[in-house]
């Protein structure tokens, strides 16, 4: 099966559970139109643009049609161009319909990277050695090398599990660990990093790699073939029932056809102080 194939499929399933009715929402006026306001922005009292992801887009004069801010910009020319890719430290919110994730700032915890009301942050640091840990704060903060912004020797990365697109991140790595590539159980430590993996078995999940636009989406990319979307995966508790406090861990689109899944997009919002970060992220 071609990555177009498992790609194709994936919104198919997701598109599913995805659409619900809007149940008496007013309609609105734009000019000579009427519209719902959870699905469109009207701009200039003339063109309809429509909110994808619970995210509006914008027209962009001269090319007819409505983009998203945080993939391109509209030049005086009417041309859209892709954002250049992020250059500083970021944090990343996800967007969605549902709204208890909407705006929702992904935090790092037992090597997870969550949202939602119950995913918490984690982060430690001991004196020990003479680290003085009042320097460091609690946000879980990305860089765009693959690291993330935490202090400890050997550094921690973030990474997309190649079996099942999980986005997580790695312990503290020991100063001399191999590069990603030569290690088969760490295979994804550098995200940012296109590599294959010639010990996953299935080589379709080969050359994961992101792109990070800046203050714009957060990309993967398999082979050429961008994904704009994710998925955010509610998290079970054991034995299946759902916690009323909820955390959705995150997947890149890899397998199909995950349950309890739905469809997101994640934005970069760069220019965050690398030392908003941690000393170590637990
Ligand atoms: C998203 O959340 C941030 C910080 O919590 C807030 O400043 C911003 O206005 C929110 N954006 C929208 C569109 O709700
Ligand atoms: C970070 O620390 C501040 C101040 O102690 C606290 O208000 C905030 O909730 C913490 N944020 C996280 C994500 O733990
Ligand atoms: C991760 O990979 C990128 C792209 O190959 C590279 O520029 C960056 O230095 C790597 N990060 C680390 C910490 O090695
Ligand atoms: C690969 O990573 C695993 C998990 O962190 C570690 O136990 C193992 O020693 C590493 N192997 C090599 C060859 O570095």
């Amino acid at each position: 099966m071609t990555i177009k194939r498992v790609l194709t499929l994936a919104l198919a399933a997701a598109a599913a559970n995805f659409f619900s009715p809007v149940l008496a929402e007013e309609l609105a006026t734009c000019g000579q139109a009427t519209y719902y306001p959870t699905e469109y922005t009207c701009h200039n009292d003339k063109t309809l643009c429509p909110t994808q992801y619970s995210l509006p887009t914008k027209p962009c004069a001269g090319s007819g049609g409505c983009y998203p801010p945080e993939q391109f910009s509209c030049g005086e020319d009417g041309v859209l161009r892709t954002l250049p890719s992020a250059t500083s430290p970021f944090t990343l919110t996800v967007w969605g319909v549902r709204s208890a994730y909407r705006n929702q700032t992904v935090r790092a915890c037992g090597g997870y990277l969550a949202i939602g009301a119950n995913a918490r942050q984690c982060h430690a640091c001991t004196a020990a050695g003479g680290t003085n840990c009042g320097v460091y704060r609690n946000q879980t903060v990305f860089l765009t090398d693959g690291r993330m912004a935490s202090a400890v020797p050997g550094h921690q990365y973030w990474y997309i599990n190649p079996r099942d697109g999980l986005l997580a991140y790695t312990p503290a790595l020991a100063p001399s660990a191999l590069p990603p590539a030569a290690n088969s159980t760490q295979v994804g430590w550098n995200a940012t990093t296109p590599i294959t993996y010639p010990t996953v078995p299935n080589q379709e999940f080969a050359g994961l790699n992101v792109k990070i636009h800046e203050n714009g989406f957060f990309v993967w990319d398999k082979e050429g073939a961008m994904s704009h979307w994710w998925f955010a995966c509610l998290v079970t508790l054991p034995g299946g029932g759902v916690s009323t406090a909820r955390s959705w861990r995150i997947y890149a689109p890899v397998i199909p056809d995950k349950r309890d899944c739905e469809l997101v997009k994640i934005v970069a919002k760069a220019q965050v102080d690398e030392r908003a970060g941690v000393y170590k992220y637990v």
